[in-house]
């Protein structure tokens, strides 16, 4: 899709969007519109429910060609996350219309703190994010079914200013799509060999980036990720991302991600039914490095890592069993109650690797680690757990400035028992209840002082609907939301 930005004219050819205010009041390219077209806009208006509220829509077919009417209601709670939507309803309704390009006419929004150019932007980014299609295994798509729309022109005055804050925009958009392509492949094809070669093709984007096998992980004692994958043919992996935006020697921030290709249960299979999800066990590892894209995109001021472990979960004769004890990296000795408990054991020796390595200023992981958190919060908010409330009230900040929100859950130390085993330093599993926040207990154990926080996307990495910005599939959920935290407060 491409977005461009120009100055508000008619445009010679394609479709035209122009706004309406509540109570069916035309802004002045619209009136102008009308009068063009004989007053075709407002008998269609008056012939419908169409008023002008916020986001209501009125396609009509004139002399000037197909004008979609786009309600801003009063014009004043028009701010960035009203302007996404906007422009992703727009991208909906034109996608398969048979039009090739639209042009938006933005005009008339007043009240905003954010000035009409970062708006108009975000329009257009709003359009490009839902724009998004996983469609390379469709073989026999009929021509008549595949999207026409590949233009949109966002009209604005200013549009030079507009055009320049959306080089950002984009850059965070094509990390988004990393994330969505990575999540959405299947598991036959992105496994832990073929995912870090893919990772390697993020050097283009001026990544550092390096991966580790099971002989590197081995010398390292990462007994923890290792059992995980030894019931798989394919070898484990972790890559690591580097992005250095800053001084040499500013301690970095560090982004940690579980990167589970295929979860079947191992030993402690899981039902048959719905398993196919489980290729989306990898989500949190893609979140890390759709992020990582976007940092060197955007040439991001500020030194980052990316770690993540990279396993495939099967039953096999040399599978892991319940009642193993293995050792991690850290040191700490672990009881296998549950060989569906694999993540927090990819992330202990993940995150302890990190800790040892860079001395980041804080740590992130993200993971789709447990079922309770769905459970908990559904598919609407991302359960999150932090040991430092700073870290914590940022992140609470910029889920709210992206549209990304997220919930903080407790730690603690009667939580924290429930993961001691009888014969091991610790067990991977506890209770039923409570099962998302003894997972974080568990994962606490491997991050010694770090600031440190770990976010469950179990419900958020995948949707099987369409929503605003997130056609359904691998959504992306959470590269915004990180993007926005190192953005307003770690770089310069
Ligand atoms: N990957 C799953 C969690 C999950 C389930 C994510 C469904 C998204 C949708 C994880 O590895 C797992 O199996 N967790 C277990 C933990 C239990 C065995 C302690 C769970 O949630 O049941
Ligand atoms: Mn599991
Ligand atoms: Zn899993």
């Amino acid at each position: 899709m491409r977005i461009v930005f120009a100055k508000p004219v008619f445009p010679k050819k394609g479709a035209l969007v122009l706004g309406v205010k509540e109570n069916r009041v035309m802004l002045s390219m619209t009136v102008e519109a009308d009068s063009e077209s004989g007053g075709l806009l407002k008998q269609a208006m008056s012939a419908s429910r169409f008023t002008g509220k916020g986001h209501q829509t009125l396609t009509v077919f004139t002399s000037l060609g197909r004008i979609v009417l786009y309600g801003i209601g009063t014009g004043k709670s028009i701010d960035t996350l009203w302007c996404e939507k906007a422009g992703s309803n727009i991208q909906a309704a034109l996608a398969g219309s048979g039009e090739t390009e639209v042009s938006v006419v933005f005009e008339g929004h007043e009240g905003s703190p954010e000035g009409i150019e970062a708006r108009a932007a975000h329009l257009g980014y709003g359009a490009l994010l839902n724009s998004y299609r996983f469609d390379k295994y469709r073989t026999k798509e009929k021509k008549d079914d595949k999207p026409t729309l590949s233009k949109i022109t966002v009209m604005v005055d200013g549009h030079v200013k507009a055009r320049n804050h959306f080089a950002d925009l984009r850059a965070i958009a094509q990390g988004v799509f990393l994330t969505r392509d990575l999540v959405s492949e299947p598991p036959n094809v992105l496994y832990p060999v073929s995912y870090s070669d893919r990772l390697k093709e993020l050097k283009r984007d001026g990544l550092k980036v390096q991966v580790l096998g099971e002989r590197e992980m081995t010398k390292l004692g990462m007994g923890a990720l290792l059992g995980v994958g030894q019931g798989s043919a394919r070898e484990s992996k972790i890559v690591v991302m580097q992005w250095n935006g800053s001084k040499r020697g500013e301690p970095p921030v560090a982004f940690v991600g579980k990167g589970v290709c295929f979860d079947t249960g191992g030993i402690s299979l899981k039902p048959a039914g719905g398993m196919e999800d489980m290729k989306w066990d990898m989500g949190g590892s893609a979140v890390v490095s759709g992020l990582m894209k976007v940092l060197a995109g955007r040439k991001a001021k500020v030194n980052a890592v990316g770690v993540v472990g990279l396993v495939e979960n099967m039953p096999d004769g040399n599978a892991q069993r319940p009642g193993d004890v293995v050792t991690s990296m850290s040191g700490q000795t672990i009881e296998i109650i549950n060989t569906d408990a694999e993540g927090r054991l990819v992330l202990a020796d993940a995150l302890w690797y990190t800790l040892k390595r860079f001395k980041p200023k804080f740590m992130i992981d993200l993971a789709t680690l447990t079922g309770a958190m769905m459970v908990s919060l559904g598919q609407v908010n991302c359960g999150y757990f932090a040991n430092d409330d700073e870290l914590s009230d940022r992140m609470a900040e910029a889920g709210e400035a992206v549209g990304e929100g997220i919930w903080r859950m407790p730690l603690g130390d009667e939580y924290n028992k429930m993961m001691d085993s009888d014969i091991a330093d610790m067990k991977n599993a506890g209770p039923r209840y409570g099962g998302s926040i003894t997972a974080a207990c568990f994962l606490e154990r491997f991050v010694d002082n770090c600031p440190w926080s770990h976010m469950d996307i179990a419900g958020m990495a995948w949707s099987s609907m369409d929503k605003p910005t997130v056609p359904k599939g691998g959504t992306g959920w959470g590269v915004r939301l990180l993007n926005h935290l190192v953005k307003a407060h770690y770089e310069g």
